[in-house]
């Protein structure tokens, strides 16, 4: 790589409300590591801690609600304690003169009576079952055919989002990123092979947003426009996700996005078939993070011929809490151990070496 494109990827940008030291982001990444009451724990806030040096952090995906959670030991933001736990994270990153936004998540129908309370279904725009299975606390279960939301109770949810941002806020976040991404309940009201409805949520790509747009307006008065992000993965395909148009769907998703002067739209470009993600960054308007599968050289193409602004590392910064300086020196990346990703506690979490003579801090 030449050393000015990888001065472009550590060059300071301005995102919404804040200065970044470096356009190199680290994407939401779930650990399944949190204590009791599903509160983000001292060992969560050290493993943030080290990852401090990214131009912004994205934490994993916070449930908004006991009804947004799906699996074992994910960190809530709905509770005093979340509040407190996570509290311990956003001062450890400040400490080091780090940025956070908090993911805020509601994992619709990927989720399972025996993680409800009492023994509740999931929820979701309709009821269509995901295929595959879900991992509880009571083992592998498989996915079973949701509880299609009813009209009155969108407002609800839509309110959940907002006491979410909320309480972000009082936790010490530098914003919010809302997950609309991955086959969770935003994208399974985005997406018709999700959304049948026949109501105001249901049928044309603007009723299949209306959802969203609801949710970014609701949050945008807590922290401002500029300090509200949107996750998008138009193309991904786990967790049976579909759209018979994701042109067009995501399309006007991103136009409608851009009118509020977000402080980034950030998506997960990877999945099947083809999709112009240059025309959907334009459609936006506004700071776009693209992700999925980029190292520092493809990271470094994208922002030098602009396809991107900034780039996010998930799997990378996951195993090298110091990526930026291993970037600067190209040194060797350590591997990510996939068995530690959801269990194991510090083990393939803060155990991560760091290049001898490196420090992780800024100092
Ligand atoms: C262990 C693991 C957990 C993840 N958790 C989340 C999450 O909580 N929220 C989210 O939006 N994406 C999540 N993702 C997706 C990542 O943010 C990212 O999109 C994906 O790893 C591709 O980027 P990469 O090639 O840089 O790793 C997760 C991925 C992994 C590997």
């Amino acid at each position: 790589m030449s050393a000015t494109n990888l001065d472009q990827l550590l060059a300071p940008v301005r995102v919404g409300a804040m200065t970044l030291q470096n356009r190199a982001v680290m994407a939401p990444l779930t650990r399944s590591r949190a204590g009791e009451g599903d509160c983000a724990t001292a060992l969560i806030a050290e493993y943030y801690r080290q990852r401090a040096t990214a131009g912004l952090i994205i934490t994993e995906a916070s449930q908004i609600s006991a009804q947004g959670k799906g699996y074992p030991r994910t960190p809530g933001i709905f509770t005093e304690n979340q509040i407190a736990g996570w509290k311990l994270v956003t001062d450890a990153v400040h400490s080091e003169n780090g940025r956070i936004f908090l993911q805020i998540w509601h994992v619709g129908r990927l989720s399972h009576r025996v993680v409800q309370v009492d023994d509740q279904l999931p929820v979701a725009p309709s009821a269509i079952k995901a295929e595959g299975d879900i991992f509880t606390v009571s083992g592998l279960k498989t996915l079973e055919a949701p509880r299609a939301l009813l009209l009155e109770e969108i407002p609800g949810v839509v309110d959940d989002f907002r006491q979410a941002a909320e309480n972000a806020k009082l936790a010490g976040f530098d914003g919010v990123e809302i997950h609309a991404a991955n086959g969770y309940l935003i994208d399974q009201f985005l997406r018709d092979g999700s959304n049948t409805r026949t109501d105001a949520y249901g049928g044309s790509v603007e009723n299949r947003a209306r959802f969203l747009k609801e949710v970014v307006e609701a949050v945008i008065p807590v922290f401002g426009a500029d300090r509200v992000g949107v996750r998008l993965s138009p193309i991904f395909d786990g967790f049976s996700m579909s759209d018979s148009n994701p042109v067009a769907t995501f399309g006007h998703t991103a136009s409608m996005l851009g009118q509020y002067g977000l402080a980034y739209l950030h998506v997960m470009q990877l999945g099947q078939g083809d999709f112009d993600f240059l025309e959907l960054k334009r459609l936006f308007g506004g700071t776009y993070i693209a992700n999925g599968g980029y190292d520092a050289d493809r990271a470094a193409a994208a922002i030098v011929s602009e396809k991107a602004d900034l780039v996010s590392f998930g799997t990378l910064f996951l195993a090298n809490p110091d990526l930026l300086e291993r970037f600067l020196l190209n040194a060797p990346l350590s591997e990510a151990d996939k068995e530690t990703f959801y269990q194991g506690e510090e083990r393939g979490y803060t155990d991560y070496p760091v290049l001898p003579g490196v420090h992780t801090t800024r100092g």
